[in-house]
């Protein structure tokens, strides 16, 4: 596997003022970890997500012989899926900014057949060190979103497309939930209300800083101001009820107990809904969420596609 070295930058380069320890259970609402790009926390939502994300792949109906860029690979979960589907006389870039990311992404591909079919690109998507028209796709999920300047950062990747080919964005979506409306224990409609102050905490702690460029549209919009056309979108419902698999009940109360660990979302929070999410994530509880029979998890992934 080639690994190619370019300006790596740290988040504050980006005015992103998140700390690690702030975001490492941040997983929620659009399915992830806001800012902490923490391995640990990719690497249990890669094994949640898992089965929609080979969905999602195969229905890319990515062509074998392909050239595609993973735009912000993190832990590889899509480099892996994507150099699957390529074949062996296609390839495929995992450029992510984090060292530690890429080297995750080299560790999940070691010895496997998959792996010289991937290159490892540091770099930054608003900067991409590579030539014009070079990709056949281009995929990138869930990180967009924290480039200060979003459109600028699509522009960029629709420069690495070959003229009519596509780029899939995976963002946005309906977010998660799992519980009963009255869990049984605080007040009903604790999802409801966490989901209202995630957006908060979206809008305060990573569309926020230095250099952020608001862009208050929507994604087709976004994609149509970076050139792209024919614009489309495509959603994925992740339907799940127990029983639960460790990873599927490691990640889900992680969604719940990351709004308690953290003191700083946790005074966000109401006395009752904390005391409520204590409960609900605590085994020795009587109340702990997870050895019920009448959860039922469902969430809705999106992916953009437009075309260079
Ligand atoms: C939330 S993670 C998503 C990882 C993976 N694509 C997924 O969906 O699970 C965001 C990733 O984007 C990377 N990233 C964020 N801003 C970036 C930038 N400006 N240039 C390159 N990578 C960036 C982070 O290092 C991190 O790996």
């Amino acid at each position: 596997m080639a690994t190619h070295n370019h300006q790596e930058h740290d988040h504050e380069a980006h005015g992103h003022e998140h700390s690690h320890e702030a975001h490492g259970h941040a997983e929620h609402g659009q399915g992830h970890d806001h800012g902490g790009y923490n391995a640990n926390s990719l690497h249990r939502s890669d094994a949640f997500y898992r089965p929609v994300y080979e969905e999602i792949i195969n229905w890319l109906d990515v062509q074998p012989g392909a050239k595609v860029l993973d735009a912000g690979s993190g832990t590889g979960i899509f480099t892996e899926l994507l150099a699957s589907a390529v074949g062996d006389s296609g390839s495929v870039t995992a450029l992510d900014m984090s060292a530690e990311l890429l080297e995750s992404v080299r560790q999940r591909l070691e010895g496997s057949p998959l792996a010289g079919r991937v290159s490892l690109q540091i770099g930054d998507i608003t900067d991409v060190p590579l030539g014009d028209t070079e990709f056949d796709l281009v995929w990138t999920s869930r990180t967009i979103h924290h480039l200060p300047d979003q459109v600028a950062g699509l522009r960029e990747l629709w420069r690495l497309l070959k003229p009519r080919h596509r780029l899939a964005l995976r963002e946005g979506g309906l977010p998660s939930r799992f519980l009963p409306a009255d869990p049984g224990v605080g007040k009903p409609g604790l999802e409801d209300r966490l989901q209202a102050l995630f957006q908060d905490w979206f809008t305060t702690h990573v569309r926020s800083g230095e250099g952020m460029v608001p862009h208050p549209y929507g994604w087709t919009q976004t994609l149509r101001e970076a050139g792209f056309s024919n614009v489309t979108a495509k959603s994925f419902l992740v339907e799940m009820l127990p029983p639960f698999n460790d990873d599927q009940t490691a990640y889900m109360r992680g969604q719940l107990a990351r709004w308690v660990d953290n003191e700083e979302r946790r005074s966000m929070l109401s006395r009752d809904d904390a005391e409520a999410i204590e409960q609900l994530v605590d085994p020795e509880s009587e109340h702990y969420a997870f050895r019920r029979v009448d959860l039922h998890y469902l969430e809705a992934v999106t992916v953009y596609v437009g075309e260079a």
